[in-house]
């Protein structure tokens, strides 16, 4: 038999996509439209131009990506959407069109928590990866360690208690003036800096306490830009280096805490957006070959939103016969 073959949708931030992925990992069609050139005036994203754009995107991108796959809506086998946490507008507009198309093509509908998403998203690259393992999702919108111990059954270990790192990225780099999105043109000036330049804090570094905070960090980052005398370019790209050193030490002393915690655990994963960032990656993949685990990143694409992702983890549902009705809520937040 033909593995099932599920439409996913993704618009809970400010990236709208569409996805067809078939139980077996094959990624047949997708597609990715990002907003940042309608946000990048703002210097962040606005939910409201965010919701009208998915609107404007969403349904010529459903038809493109089946016209892509040369298959018509009745060939899909279930329609899969993001229905929370995320921008309420936006994730209305996914969970609504999926409904619909759900409706017309009388095919089930998978309401799916975009965490969860991120959470299964290495299984899709990987499919050696077995339960259970210590997922580190670091996004714009959360930064948590997970025991992803099966479909639907997480275990949160840690989060943060303030910002999420991503966001602590992108205010970092407004404060430098370093441009939209944040955490790649941090990560872009940090390369040419010193991260020793400055001497920030390392929140709840070396506690017991099994969580994150950033806003202290952010704001002795712009303690430190304001008494700078020097605000040319060396002088941000040290300032970066610096910052993303202090995130890297924070992330990674976690880690360490939550393994310890996890001894069942048979990987250590990174997923969500910031999982781009490759002196995260670096230091990450350190701390796996100490514990002697297989550290697993998915490709880039992946880290960030994308449907695919979302159609995978309603693959990995619908095998599980969770399927949800055409009454499921949208959720402005949701926790795992
Ligand atoms: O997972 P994602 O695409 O959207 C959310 O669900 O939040 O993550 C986006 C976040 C943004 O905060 C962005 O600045 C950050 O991931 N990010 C990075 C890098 N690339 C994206 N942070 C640090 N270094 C990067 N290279
Ligand atoms: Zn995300």
């Amino acid at each position: 038999a033909v593995s099932a073959l599920i439409l996913g949708i993704e618009s809970s931030c400010d990236e709208t996509a569409v996805a067809l992925v078939r139980a077996d990992r094959t990624i047949v069609a997708q597609a990715v439209a990002s907003q940042d050139a309608e946000h990048r005036p703002f210097g962040g994203v606005v939910p409201e131009l965010a919701a009208r754009a998915h609107v404007e995107r969403l349904t010529p991108m459903v038809e493109a990506v089946l016209a892509q796959a040369g298959i018509k809506l009745a060939d899909v086998d279930a329609i899969a959407s993001t229905a929370g946490p995320g921008l309420i507008g936006g994730v209305m507009v996914g969970l609504v069109t999926a409904k619909a198309l759900s409706f017309a093509a009388n095919k089930p509908l998978l309401a799916i928590n975009h965490l969860e998403g991120h959470a299964l998203s290495p299984r899709l690259a990987d499919s050696g990866l077995q339960f259970p393992y210590l997922l580190l999702l670091v996004s714009g919108g959360h930064c948590q360690l997970l025991a992803v111990d099966g479909v639907g059954r997480y275990r949160r270990l840690a989060t943060t208690i303030d910002d999420a790192a991503g966001e602590a990225f992108d205010k970092v780099a407004k404060i430098l003036g370093l441009g939209f999105p944040g955490g790649p043109a941090v990560e872009r000036a940090a390369k040419t800096g010193n991260p020793f330049a400055y001497k920030l804090p390392r929140p709840l570094l070396n506690t017991d306490e099994p969580h994150f905070s950033f806003a202290g960090l952010k704001s002795a980052v712009l303690r430190a830009w304001a008494a700078a005398p020097d605000k040319s370019l060396p002088a941000s790209a040290d300032l970066a280096a610096s910052f993303q050193a202090a995130v890297v030490d924070c992330l990674t002393d976690r880690t360490r805490l939550a393994l310890a915690v996890m001894p069942e655990a048979t990987a250590l994963v990174v997923a969500g957006g910031v999982a781009a960032n490759s002196a995260i990656r670096d230091a990450l993949r350190s701390i796996a070959v100490g514990a002697g685990l297989p550290f697993v990143a998915p490709p880039l694409w992946l880290c960030t939103d994308n449907a695919a992702m979302i159609a995978w983890a309603g693959a990995e549902r619908l095998a599980l016969g969770l399927v949800d009705g055409l009454d499921a809520v949208a959720r402005p937040r949701w926790p795992l």
